[in-house]
């Protein structure tokens, strides 16, 4: 298994590996000696799967575990099911030396930190993400939080973790469609930032295993390690989100308008990976990316399943952009790549981003 130390305050480490679900008792005995109980917030279909080997190793360690398992999906990430999480443990006189054990998707990951950060005004959280996405992004970098009626994340905490522990085990029980959306956020890693994954990932797809790789063990703990770091590294550089951080915003910015025009309908992921074909295509349009370039950039993106185009029109995507909450004054952050590895921020009008979607969009 592999550690990995993030250097936020309070500093923690993810311990990724095959079986880290049978150690979750004995790293919470090490990392919290003072823990009596703990909450396991797990959902329907995640809890079937794991809960059991979860509960053995906590309960061999003599800790008392509590559970609150809810109907998964998106549609329960709301304040209803932290009220829950908040009455199990009042019931059961949790003190501020106990914790949550989140197991599951980004959405457990995101509600059990939540209901951590605010039960007694915080106790710890252990997070163990199930799906590519919550090991690679949700579980790490401390934001929790709730979607409101009015609108997705829009109540929330930053909140650390004392522990991740990540079973890529778990991810082949991953419907197929989970797993090829949790790649999005992968090979948006590699663009921004991380060119031997950017290589790694080529490699497999140009020797035919794109579609095999979660059948290797070692391959897949040192694909979610790679991603892991990269995440670390940019957020122990800006834990509260203001300007590296944002780098980890490429695709998203047309993505996420595309996601919300879709009613949700399309999955994050695919969402990103559309949203990254359109900047590709832009930034090779207005000659900052060498085409070349952006040829390997697009064959990496659908050679793992992931489709780089969208029928949104540049007037859609920036009216959507200037709607969103991550725009900043009156200008729009946008992240650019332009050399496989590297990334920067580039803040337009609205008038120079529409000009910019404009052109990719005849290129
Ligand atoms: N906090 C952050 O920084 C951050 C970052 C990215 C995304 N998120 C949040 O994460 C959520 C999306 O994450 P997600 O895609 O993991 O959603 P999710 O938690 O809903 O999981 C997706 C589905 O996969 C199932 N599942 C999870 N692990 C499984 C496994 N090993 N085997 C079989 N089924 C499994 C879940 O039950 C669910 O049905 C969103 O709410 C998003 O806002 C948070
Ligand atoms: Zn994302």
């Amino acid at each position: 298994m592999k550690g990995i130390f993030v250097g936020t305050k309070p500093s923690y480490k993810v311990i990724i590996g095959s079986r880290a679900l049978t150690q979750v008792g004995s790293l919470i005995e090490k990392t919290a000696p003072d823990v009596q109980k703990v909450l396991i917030v797990s959902d329907t279909n995640v809890a079937p799967l794991f809960l059991e080997t979860v509960k053995k190793s906590i309960g061999i360690k003599k800790i008392e575990v509590c559970e609150y398992i809810f109907e998964a999906g998106e549609r329960s990430k709301n304040i209803d099911s932290i009220a829950g999480m908040w009455g199990v443990m009042a019931e059961n006189r949790f003190t501020r030396t106990d914790a949550v054990v989140a197991l599951g998707g980004g959405v457990v990951c995101d509600m059990g930190g939540f209901a951590a950060a605010t039960f007694l005004r915080g106790i710890k959280v252990f997070q163990v993400p199930t799906s590519l996405l919550a090991m690679v992004d949700a579980s790490v970098g401390g934001k929790t939080g709730i979607d409101l009626k009015e609108g997705k994340n829009l109540a929330g905490a930053f909140w650390q973790p004392s522990m991740v522990i990540e079973d890529t085990d778990c991810l082949k029980t991953l419907p197929d469609d989970l797993f090829t959306e949790g790649l999005g956020e992968v090979i948006k890693h590699a663009f921004i930032m991380d060119r031997d994954l950017y290589d790694l990932l080529s490699q497999i797809a140009e020797e035919g295993r794109a579609d095999k790789i979660r059948e290797d063990d070692l391959l897949m703990e040192k694909i979610v390690s790679m991603n892991v770091s990269d995440k670390v590294s940019v957020i122990t550089e800006d834990t509260l989100d203001n300007g590296l951080r944002q780098t980890l915003n490429y695709g998203h910015t047309v993505g996420h308008v595309i996601e919300r025009n879709s009613n949700f309908t399309l999955a994050h992921g695919v969402c990103v990976a559309k949203g990254m074909g359109i900047i590709i295509d832009a930034c090779e349009a207005a000659g900052t990316l060498d085409p070349e370039e952006a040829k390997k950039m697009r064959d990496l993106i659908t050679a793992y399943g992931l489709p780089v185009t969208d029928d949104i029109t540049p007037e859609e995507a920036v009216e959507g952009a200037l709607n969103d909450k991550k725009k900043r004054g009156d200008t729009i952050s946008v992240i650019l790549v332009n050399k496989i590895g590297t990334s920067k921020i580039k803040k337009m009008s609205e008038e120079e981003f529409l000009d910019f979607l404009k052109k990719g969009k005849k290129a």
